[in-house]
């Protein structure tokens, strides 16, 4: 059984300085060019609402126990959904999101060991629509690379967010537990090795066939 909406959702996931940041805009312009009569809705999480962008700040920047992170993460994309993603794709738009649920899965869970159980009734409170087929995107494009190499690759430029701070190790666990994640459910994920030059990465993501 699928929700059957009539909207398309893409969402871009993968560790900090991965690179998904450098293509996301991009894709969405390429999106919009081939389908000139869908409308493109550029979003990300934690935010993408008034409310969620306020528990963006607080979450990027407030020391607080894991499991409110987590389920502050999540009230931040019950309003998303609510707001923003549903009625988009009810209205037949074409939803980029920035980070969806699998980024919880892998920073929480993977991350800071929050147990998957917990995880997994969260996603099922926010994203079941019937019978518990789960609001999720049609299609997750997976930046996949080392922790080190990563680390490297990370914006000098500004103060590193709360999670930005984190270790190695801490990178590496989020790492696995998103290709654990892409390994349960291949056919809505798109898996780009993100060690490859900007420019090998974008010829991928104009190549990749998507059935709008
Ligand atoms: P961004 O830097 O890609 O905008 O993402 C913000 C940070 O929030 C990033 O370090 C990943 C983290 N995050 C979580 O820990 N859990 C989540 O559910 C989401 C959506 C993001």
């Amino acid at each position: 059984m699928s929700l059957n909406y009539p909207g398309y959702f893409v969402s871009f996931e993968g560790i900090d300085g991965a690179g998904k940041s450098t293509h996301i805009e991009a894709f969405g312009k390429l999106l919009q060019e081939r389908h000139p009569n869908r409308e493109v809705v550029m979003t990300r999480e934690p935010g993408g609402t008034p409310l969620g962008e306020q528990l963006r700040k607080l979450l990027l920047d407030a020391p607080m126990h894991l499991e409110t992170e987590a389920l502050l993460m999540f009230a931040a994309r019950r309003e998303h959904i609510a707001q923003v993603i549903e009625p988009a794709l009810q209205a037949g738009k074409v939803v980029i999101s920035d980070r969806f649920t699998d980024a919880s899965f892998a920073y929480q869970g993977g991350g800071r060991g929050l147990s998957l159980s917990k995880l997994n009734e969260l996603e099922l409170w926010v994203q079941e629509r019937k019978n518990g087929v789960l609001l999720q995107p049609d299609l997750t494009i997976l930046f996949d690379l080392p922790g080190s190499v990563a680390e490297a690759r990370r914006s000098k430029v500004r103060a590193p967010d709360k999670f930005e701070q984190m270790d190695l190790e801490f990178f590496e666990r989020v790492r696995q537990e998103y290709l654990r994640r892409a390994k349960e459910d291949q056919q809505r994920f798109y898996l780009i090795d993100a060690t490859q030059t900007q420019e090998a990465i974008w010829n991928l993501l104009k190549g990749l066939e998507i059935n709008i």
